[in-house]
């Protein structure tokens, strides 16, 4: 099962999350990562900065799990743009070597298997940062998306485009469609960090973790992966049913046991 990391806040889930990143890169240069957007990765981010500034990340590789289709990428809000200004320049990696998938509606037809391509070429994903909403998604795979998906376009329900209003001027600029690695794409990575703070995801990761498997709830697909870590604030956490079991096992960790 996931390992499940209650933390105190998104401070101390950021530094975690971001010790893990560093040590994977010290021990491998040429590391890929997979990146989120959106509000949660964020700490993540924030606390790789120092820790990124003291090693060399020349090599890192990146691919970002979505984008929205018909956006100009230099829109402030493509995912093109935000993994440009949260991640590429502020953690000092070489932008060629970070991926977003390809958002224009001329090429959607082809770009998911020119992503999975890419992928593919670059050895596949070592670990992958994974938000989840409201609804349940990982990536923009929203309920319903088969679980053995690849990446591809999508259409985003009306509570995905309510929750990234806040990111646009309006509602109506929120685009309806985007490309978004499959949750077998997720799969494939070779170890998943689910984030999720504050009440508003509780029952998401509620269902993620503990509830069936099912393609209405794509985040319940962690459980069909042999390495997941979850890290969720008391918030997050606080509709599991075996909460005071995983602080138990964490309190219990074994020393050799990384993240
Ligand atoms: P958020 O989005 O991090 O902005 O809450 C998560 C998601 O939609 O996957």
């Amino acid at each position: 099962m996931a390992e499940i990391v209650i933390v105190e806040n998104k401070e101390q889930a950021g530094a975690l999350v971001a010790d893990a990143i560093t040590a994977l890169v010290q021990r491998r240069p040429d590391t890929v990562l997979g990146f989120a957007t959106g509000s949660t990765p964020l700490p993540v981010y924030q606390a790789l900065r120092e820790r990124f500034a003291d090693i060399d990340v020349s090599q890192v590789r990146g691919f970002a799990l979505d984008e929205y289709v018909g956006i100009d990428p230099d829109h402030p809000e493509s995912y093109r743009s935000v993994i440009t200004r949260e991640v590429v320049e502020p953690l000092g990696l070489n932008p060629e070597l970070v991926r977003v998938p390809n958002g224009d509606p001329e090429t959607a037809a082809t770009a998911g298997d020119d992503y999975e391509a890419a992928i593919d070429e670059a050895g596949g994903i070592d670990l992958q940062i994974l938000g989840i909403g409201t609804d349940g998604h990982i990536g923009f795979n929203e309920p319903g998306s088969s679980l053995s998906s690849q990446t591809r376009v999508k259409t985003l329900t009306e509570q995905t485009r309510e929750d990234n209003a806040r990111f646009f001027d309006s509602i109506d600029d929120v685009p309806r469609h985007c490309i978004t690695q499959g949750i077998g794409t997720i799969l494939e990575a070779r170890h998943l960090v689910l984030l999720a703070f504050g009440e508003g995801k509780a029952e998401a990761i509620a269902a993620a973790v503990e509830g069936p498997l099912t393609s209405f709830v794509p985040g319940s697909a962690i459980q069909l992966h042999p390495r997941v870590t979850v890290v969720v604030d008391e918030a997050a956490a606080s509709k599991l049913k075996l909460a005071d079991y995983y602080r138990y096992s964490y309190e219990n960790k074994p020393a050799w046991q990384s993240l």
